[in-house]
């Protein structure tokens, strides 16, 4: 007989995989080969939050993108968007991953390899500019800092930057986790206006108002 542990296992997995044909995002990854799992039930946080601006999101920019589970999100629920996925790509195949998963979007994504540090530098250089900014790239305090100001400049008045992770791993020391860069950066911050705060932080920079005659 099976030890109750592998059943409760199996059970697990099957519950799991009924829940996610039934997802109402399946189709965006449908016939895509993903191993790891960072995203989760999160697309139905996602497309709430992002229902009143879908419309007017253009250029989307993610930090972190591994094999492209997040990317086929933004991809396949905006409509007609371009995607800069920013990654070190470290492993070849997880690069190789991310390559077969996104190929069918053809020039809509460009691929920048190397720390998020150099490709926010040239976004920065080429006067790049964004409505939509996930942050999901390295999780040191320092690098999550780095990466939300910089971000922060490329999003457009009204765009919405997407931080993951405020709430990971809390008993980890301070600089090895995002949340006091975070907190540091809404400190700073009163032109960010918080649409979610909960494990992971949404802001919106606040519109362009008309100015004065
Ligand atoms: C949690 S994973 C991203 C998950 C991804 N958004 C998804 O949907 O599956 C974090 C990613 O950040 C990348 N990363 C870590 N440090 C980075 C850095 N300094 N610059 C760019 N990418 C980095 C890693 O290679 C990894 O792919």
């Amino acid at each position: 007989m099976d030890k109750p542990t592998s059943a409760a296992q199996r059970l697990e997995a099957r519950v799991l995989a009924m829940a996610g044909r039934h997802h109402p995002f399946a189709s965006y990854y449908q016939g895509k080969d993903l191993v790891a799992d960072w995203v989760g039930q999160r697309p139905l946080v996602w497309a709430a939050l992002l229902k009143p601006y879908r419309g007017d999101i253009k250029d989307v920019l993610e930090i972190g993108s591994l094999e492209g589970r997040s990317a086929l999100f933004w991809l396949n629920h905006i409509e007609n968007c371009t995607l800069v996925c920013a990654d070190t790509f470290k492993k070849p195949e997880v690069e190789d991953r991310f390559d077969r998963n996104i190929r069918q979007f053809g020039a809509r994504v460009r691929k920048m390899k190397g720390p998020s540090i150099l490709a926010l530098g040239t976004l920065v250089t080429e006067q790049a500019a964004f409505d939509l900014i996930y942050v999901d790239g390295g999780h040191q305090r320092d690098t999550v800092m780095i990466d939300m100001l910089a971000s922060w400049s490329l999003l457009r008045a009204g765009g919405i930057m997407l931080l993951d992770d405020y709430g990971w791993k809390p008993e980890l020391a301070p600089e090895h986790t995002p949340k006091q860069a975070i907190d540091t950066f809404l400190d700073w911050h009163a032109d960010a206006d918080i649409i979610l705060k909960s494990y992971q932080v949404a802001l919106r920079k606040a519109p362009a108002t008309a100015s004065k005659a």
